[in-house]
């Protein structure tokens, strides 16, 4: 498939259908804003930091008054956060104990093949022996009960995130809580003077649906043994919610001091992507000073009005409330609600004054620059609705260069230490993400890059009837790796394609 072949639908937008909730829901800014909590090591040596998560079904209550069923690591939703040192290796032991296998992929971790989370390398449940009952017979390595995830982190400050990565099945899974924070530090941004400590907060923000009692809505039929492939054609586009949470909690609300923040944003969505902008109550602008993007920190901080995030992307940024009179509101709004519910993320009260020796330093780091002279092949890789399928009205899904995810099919076997262009294109909104290592935006709709993707970044948002160029490089590990769409329910949908780097 070439260039010329390829050819806009003209949708536009945020696409998809809203599923409404009938649950009762709170008032916006009164539920508190909950920080996951920080995962213990059950042991650690010279090296290493030893890890056990337990994947299992709990009730939560997200909305007041109402449980909700989830899966989650370790019970919770958001997961534990997990805190990494570079260099350091991390081992995590997961065990599932949910009625459906999973797969564990760490986004934005620089990992070795057989411990990314590959979507047919399954964890299943204790007992259960038969995986093929699970998979239309596509299976990769197996593991019953539980298996260790090996991550060297050999990689610099960044906010990772690991989440469930089953194929066809990513989207409910996650929708149902399977996310969680991995954050990776280094010396270079420990000697920086930026927010730290209880200044520097994970926010996880998602879209969400309820049942009158609690019970998450999603449009399909996989909760447990059964084997429906994927969602209701009229979700195909997209599931989105009417209700946003940030770390699990309904438009929750968090008392600040007059002090700058380290804020890490992470849309963890299945399709929503959000505009956000701080609107303060006195009237003061308070924008975004950009600090880092989805592979850590940048050369220099950004000033941005606002953010565009789509699903996967993570935006580091330090938000200065010092300036602000103490009893002062700073809305967290999303400009691409299409509801007043949808419109507003959460809010910030800034409750009293306080000492702050942190910083935005001019030069935060300093980032190799790839060369695109030096780039050996360019890739085309163009991401459409699939075919009609004859006489019966269905899709065949969501296709990459006009192929459905086949995991036995090789589509790009990249060499290592290359620099390669890779052309993303796209009919709608797709939010590309690849495996392994970052990539550097080099053009955007034949210009320069936009606001958004600076530094390294490791998903980036195609829009529609839009080129994007990145530069990527892939070091150290031996594929196969996976490229897909992070709209999740297009993933599940054969949105994917495998690259094998050798
Ligand atoms: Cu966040 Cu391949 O995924
Ligand atoms: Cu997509």
């Amino acid at each position: 498939l070439g260039v010329a072949a390829w050819r806009p639908d003209g949708l536009v937008g945020q696409t998809g259908e809203v599923l409404r909730s009938t649950a009762r829901l709170p008032s916006p800014f009164t539920v508190p804003l909950p920080i996951p909590a920080v995962k213990r090591p059950v042991r650690t040596d010279a090296t290493t930091d030893y890890y056990e998560l337990v994947q299992r079904e709990a009730s939560v209550e997200i909305l007041p008054g109402l449980k909700t069923k989830i899966f989650g690591y370790d019970g919770t939703f958001p997961g534990p956060t997990i805190e990494s040192r570079s260099g350091r290796r991390i081992v995590v032991r997961h065990r599932n104990e949910l009625p459906v296998p999973t797969a564990v992929h760490l986004h934005g971790g620089h990992t070795p093949a057989e411990h990314d989370g590959h979507a047919i390398d399954l964890l299943l449940p204790e007992g259960v022996t038969n995986a093929q009952t699970f998979s239309h017979g596509m299976v990769g390595k197996v593991t019953t009960g539980e298996r260790e995830y090996d991550y060297p982190s050999k990689q610099r400050a960044a906010t990772l995130w690991y989440h469930d990565h089953r194929m066809d099945f990513t989207a409910p899974q996650v929708y149902r809580g399977l996310a969680g924070f991995q954050l990776v530090r280094d010396d270079d941004e420990a000697a920086l003077p930026l927010p730290e400590g209880e200044r520097d907060v994970p926010l996880m923000i998602v879209d969400r649906s309820f049942d009158e009692d609690g019970t998450f809505l999603y449009p399909s039929v996989d909760s447990t043994l059964k084997l429906e492939r994927g969602v209701l054609p009229a979700y195909m586009e997209g599931v989105l919610g009417d209700v946003v949470l940030v770390n699990g909690a309904p438009w929750p609300v968090l008392e600040v001091d007059a002090a700058r923040y380290r804020f890490r944003l992470l849309n963890a969505s299945n399709a929503r992507r959000f505009r956000l902008a701080l609107e303060s109550s006195s009237g003061d602008s308070v924008p975004f000073t950009q600090i880092g993007s989805d592979g850590g920190l940048l050369e220099r901080p950004v000033t941005q009005e606002r953010l565009d995030i789509a699903s996967g992307e993570r935006f580091d940024v330090v938000v200065d409330f010092s300036q602000l009179p103490v009893g002062t509101t700073v809305t967290l709004a999303n400009q691409l609600g299409e509801s007043p519910s949808t419109s507003r993320v959460m809010r910030f009260v800034v409750a009293r004054k306080a000492a702050d020796d942190s910083n935005v330093p001019a030069q935060l780091s300093r980032i190799e620059r790839l060369d695109p002279a030096k780039a050996v092949r360019t890739r085309d890789w163009f991401f459409n609705r699939g075919e009609l399928v004859a006489h019966s009205g269905d899709h065949n899904g969501w296709t990459i260069n006009s192929a459905t995810y086949d995991p036995q099919r090789i589509d790009a076997a990249p060499k290592l230490g290359d620099i390669e262009i890779w052309r993303f294109g796209s009919d709608l909104h797709h939010p590309v993400h690849v495996h392994l290592d970052p990539f550097q935006v080099l053009a955007r709709g034949g210009h320069d890059p936009g606001p958004y993707d600076v530094g390294w970044k490791d998903t980036v948002d195609v829009r529609p009837s839009e080129y994007v160029e990145v530069l990527v490089r892939f070091t150290d590990y031996l594929g196969p790796y996976l490229m897909h769409c992070h709209n999740l329910e297009h993933e599940d949908m054969a949105m994917m394609a495998t690259f094998q780097t050798s």
